[in-house]
């Protein structure tokens, strides 16, 4: 069934991405940075096969941050319009490979098409046991951790729950990644080396890969290559 780079023991159960540098290949390439959005969608497709195939258990996609509103509108509605083809042309595979599509993110932010294809995914894989796929779309860590800090907050007011009750568990419940695996792997890529307001709680103990292929060139090979450097990683999580 697999041709996985490393040992299945010493795969990543949770790889997080942020797929970046589809900008910066468009125009080294001349073409208008919408182009490089459309060879970065392109290039989500071996991926997701190799996280189906090697036995990772959860993939998150960074799509579309709060911070991304900022940008022309001429790309921001090209990513919009991605994100619907990406859906409309992907899901019936995606179901039928048994991936289970789950969107972190503020939805009630998002426009109404894409917001409506976003659910419909969600509602028809929602019991697959395939890879979990999460794509963040209007999606920023900070505005995830300060929700969750209400809706625990709310509880304790109400009397649900008592301020001593809140634990890792009980944080951990309230944030977009309730019930999964945290990350164990978060890679970059364009040789940028920053967060960018992503998964910041759930990737405390996570292994960060860096590198230096702009996401549209992230091949099966790069992704091997970065999940053979998790291996060699020693990870000790704050113990010797
Ligand atoms: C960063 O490159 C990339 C983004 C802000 C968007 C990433 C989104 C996709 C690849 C589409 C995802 C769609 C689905 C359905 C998951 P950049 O534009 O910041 O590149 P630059 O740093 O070179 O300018």
């Amino acid at each position: 069934m697999t041709d996985a780079p490393v040992p299945q023991q010493l795969l990543p159960r949770h790889v997080a991405i942020i797929m970046d540098g589809n900008g910066r290949w468009a125009k080294k390439r001349g073409m208008p940075r919408a182009f490089g959005h459309r060879k970065g969608v392109e290039a989500l497709e071996p991926i997701i096969e190799a996280c189906g195939q090697w036995g990772i258990e959860a993939l998150t996609l960074f799509a579309f941050s709060t911070e991304n509103w900022a940008r022309p509108k001429d790309e921001v509605n090209a990513l919009m319009g991605l994100i619907n083809e990406f859906f409309n042309r992907k899901i019936d595979e995606l179901n039928r490979k048994g991936v289970c599509i789950r969107m972190l993110g503020d939805l009630s932010g998002v426009p109404e098409p894409q917001r409506r294809v976003a659910e419909a995914a969600m509602a028809r894989t929602g019991n697959n046991t395939g890879l979990k796929l999460n794509i963040a779309l209007n999606y920023g860590s900070q505005q995830e951790i300060l929700r969750a800090a209400q809706r625990l907050a709310r509880k304790c007011a109400s009397g649900e729950m008592a301020p001593e009750d809140i634990d890792d568990e009980a944080f951990s419940a309230q944030l977009y990644t309730a019930g999964l695996p945290k990350v164990d792997l978060l890679i970059r890529t364009s040789g940028e080396q920053r967060i960018s307001n992503f998964l910041l709680y759930q990737i405390a103990y996570a292994e960060l890969v860096f590198v230096e292929e702009n996401w549209p060139d992230f091949t099966r090979e790069v992704f091997a290559r970065a999940l053979t450097t998790y291996a060699q990683r020693d990870r000790r999580f704050g113990k010797v």
